[in-house]
């Protein structure tokens, strides 16, 4: 049996592969509040495996720890993407890594067309407008957004979370455009991001955060776009350079933006805040019952598999 730390509190059933083989669960902390780093570095030293969420750094510090104590061997992130992991040092030291692929893929992809809706028909300043007594009746002329019906969609990376929003695409009639590192050979592929940016209504990004794909989306690459585009960020915040993002805005060189993730979360630009034609929403991309349960539930298995001496499907390293 081993002892297992669980960062955070989960969502009911998200730890039954660890109890069910028999692990000990310590933690999380009654009140559901993030571990300080120093936490994280006594858990990683006093533990067998973590069990964590994306707000959770693992850092070097954290990991070394965890092989000073002894007893560290696994780490299964309850999130499908790993930047909060240092994934070198992990493998240096033979500490096994799980994520959360698959089961999220549907769920964010509702969730990223949620924001290609809500920014490209302008939702949230419309409900504003009502919410805030400055709706004084039906007009012709007010609120007048575009089409998501027959817009060509640009896609900036073509994984599950991707093919799942040009799933949905093709039910709005939409042209859907990708691209991404390799050529995955599929129609609409497009080799080149400077060459999807200017042909895109909505760009919707599906990268990882990496430090090749740290502000993909600056200056340069919103100028390519169409003064009437939307973009959408349901990635990483970084992925996409805020300020840029601002000045296009407020400059009117694009149309508007959905945007989930944030640069320096939970903090928000203040910005963006008040930047037009802009949804904005939590990092929710995931957040349904039926998903969060399941990905406890994988990075769980994904833990007792490794601990058990098996090679779990969703190894990261
Ligand atoms: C959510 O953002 C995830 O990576 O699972």
């Amino acid at each position: 049996m081993a002892r297992v730390l669980v960062t955070r509190r989960l969502t009911d059933g998200g730890t039954d592969p660890l109890t069910e083989a028999g692990h000990e669960v310590v933690g999380p902390a009654d009140d559901d509040r993030p571990l300080t780093a120093q936490e994280l570095c006594d858990g990683a030293a006093a533990n067998d495996a973590i069990v964590c969420l994306l707000t959770d750094r693992i850092d070097a510090e954290v990991l070394r720890a965890g092989q000073a104590g002894g007893r560290l061997r696994v780490v299964g992130n309850a999130a499908v993407g790993y930047d909060n992991i240092d994934v070198t040092t992990a493998r240096e030291l033979n500490i096994a890594v799980c994520n959360t692929p698959g089961v999220l893929d549907a769920t964010t992809a509702d969730l990223a067309f949620l924001l290609i809706l809500a920014a490209t028909r302008t939702a949230t300043g419309a409900e504003d407008d009502l919410r805030h007594g400055r709706w004084t009746g039906w007009g012709f002329n007010t609120h007048l957004a575009r089409d998501v019906n027959g817009a060509t969609l640009g896609l900036v990376g073509y994984g599950r979370i991707a093919r799942a929003v040009a799933d949905r695409a093709a039910g709005f009639d939409m042209e859907v455009l990708h691209t991404s590192r390799t050529d995955t050979g599929l129609p609409g592929y497009i080799p080149t991001l400077s060459e999807l940016l200017p042909r895109a209504d909505i760009v919707s990004l599906h990268v990882p955060l990496t430090e090749s794909t740290h502000h993909l989306i600056g200056a340069a690459e919103l100028a390519l776009m169409k003064p009437t585009a939307v973009i959408i960020n349901t990635a990483r915040g970084p992925v996409l350079d805020e300020d840029a993002l601002v000045d296009a805005l407020e400059g009117g060189t694009i149309f508007g933006a959905g945007l989930d993730v944030f640069e320096g979360e939970p903090q928000v630009n203040p910005r963006l805040l008040t930047a037009p034609r802009t949804t904005l929403l939590p990092h929710i991309g995931s957040a349904t019952i039926g998903t969060r349960t399941r990905m406890a539930q994988l990075a769980c298995q994904g833990v007792t598999d490794v601990l058990a001496g098996r090679t779990p499907p969703n190894l990261v390293t």
